[in-house]
């Protein structure tokens, strides 16, 4: 079945103007109605703290349950205990990085790659820093693209306790084998972290098959509310120190949540994930939850394919365009459809701000994506202009945003 993109963009409320093309999806996607109204619900209905007596506040205890439990379907997890939801990617990530690295001695050494956003740099820089620790960086390849196993293992020694991994980066677009990776740095003993911010919106994380120990992302890029996610093992969940008040309990996954849960937010993530099973049911398919969402990822993602395609190669025929990240057609599944690139004698500000008037929504910078910007030696502040689709773009967007970047720069 071809991809129902009108039945899709039907649920958008925000997809209901013709004169805007959302193409800066990486930085955040645009909601279904069912979303925001699930949000607007939970607040004006029972909407309670957690652990009472009363109505009201055992169906928040029901949703933060449910909420949980529904994010391990999505992540692959054993069980709801595996998933710590919290205010986004950096702020689960900055919490963590406390709590992983509380028994490592000064002088152990964190890996970290050059594909990273910045999100999976600062805390650990910043921990390092704090405790003594050794920070150890791996570039990655300017051919593949991608961060290469062995480059990876030349960075571990004896000392190696932490390998941070990007899944998809938010610049190139490029997907790492996080599976091939992960058993690298397993080898030698080290934990492995993985930012999914920007592969979760275009294929589902399955933590079983990667073989990491935790894994972030963020439901606000995949069609849902300003939350992040976070998957830990649950023996190690367990067996880490939290930072926690007192009378917090232990259990997993409170021990790490400390403090009120944001509920009417949960409530718009289990209406993101019911968006994802009933487009698995409208592409005819049946099954468990998880099958459902399989469903849907596969459908959209060979969707995306063609998308990106018909994307890079009208940016190709531009004259003085540079694309940075895979450009092979036989390697787009290799890659998110996040499309960067600059065009020589173009400003990204100004090419991002032109196509802003055309109704055409693009970022520009480093977003974020630093230390790629660093390693491919770009101008740190103008970066890249960074296109991004999502599923619930058109062949038609795709072919409007070409044509007026090739305008924008006067081709
Ligand atoms: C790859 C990647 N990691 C991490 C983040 C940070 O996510 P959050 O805004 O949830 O902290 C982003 C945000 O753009 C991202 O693209």
């Amino acid at each position: 079945m071809t991809f129902p993109v009108d039945h899709v963009r039907s649920l958008f409320p925000a997809l209901n103007h013709p004169d805007r093309i959302y193409a800066d999806n990486p930085a955040g996607t645009q909601v279904p109605a069912t979303v925001a109204q699930a949000v607007a619900d939970r607040m004006l209905g029972d909407y309670a703290n957690l652990g009472g007596h009363f109505t009201t506040s055992q169906s928040c205890d029901t949703l933060y349950t449910q909420a949980h439990t529904r994010a391990a379907t999505f992540l692959g997890a054993a069980s709801g205990r595996e998933v710590i939801i919290g205010p986004s990617m950096t702020a689960l990530t900055f919490h963590m990085s406390r709590s992983i690295c509380r028994d490592f001695q000064p002088g152990d050494e964190i890996v970290i790659t050059r594909m990273e956003h910045e999100g999976n740099v600062g805390p650990w820089l910043q921990i390092a820093h704090d405790m003594g620790l050794v920070i150890r960086w791996v570039a990655f390849d300017p051919d593949s693209w991608r961060v290469e196993p062995e480059a990876l293992a030349k960075q571990l020694t004896t000392r190696t306790r932490l390998v941070c991994l990007n899944h998809a980066s938010n610049m190139t677009g490029s997907i790492n084998d996080i599976a091939a990776l992960s058993a690298v740095a397993k080898d030698a003993g080290a934990l492995v972290f993985v930012d999914s911010v920007q592969y979760a919106p275009h294929l589902l994380p399955d933590v079983q098959a990667l073989g990491c120990d935790f894994l972030v992302c963020s439901a606000y890029k995949f069609f849902g509310p300003h939350l992040g996610l976070l998957w830990g093992r649950e023996d190690l969940m367990q067996s880490l120190h939290p930072y926690k008040g007192r009378c917090v309990s232990d259990d997993l996954p409170d021990r790490f949540e400390s403090g009120t849960p944001q509920l009417e937010l949960l409530a718009g993530l289990c209406a993101t994930f019911d968006y994802f099973e009933n487009l698995g049911t409208h592409l005819d398919h049946t099954g468990s939850a998880r099958d459902l969402m399989q469903a849907t990822y596969a459908a959209s993602l060979e969707y995306e394919h063609g998308l990106t395609r018909d994307l890079i190669r009208g940016l190709t025929g531009i004259d003085g365009l540079t694309i940075y990240g895979i450009t092979n057609p036989n390697r787009t599944h290799d890659r998110v459809p996040t499309v960067s690139l600059r065009v020589e004698g173009h400003t990204p500000s100004a090419i991002a701000a032109t196509l802003a008037q055309q109704g055409i929504y693009v970022w520009h910078g480093h977003n974020y994506a630093y230390e790629p910007t660093r390693q491919l030696g770009l101008p740190e502040a103008e970066g890249v202009v960074r296109i991004g689709l999502s599923h619930y773009n058109t062949q038609d967007e795709v072919a409007r945003i070409v044509t007026s970047v090739a305008e924008a720069v006067g081709a």
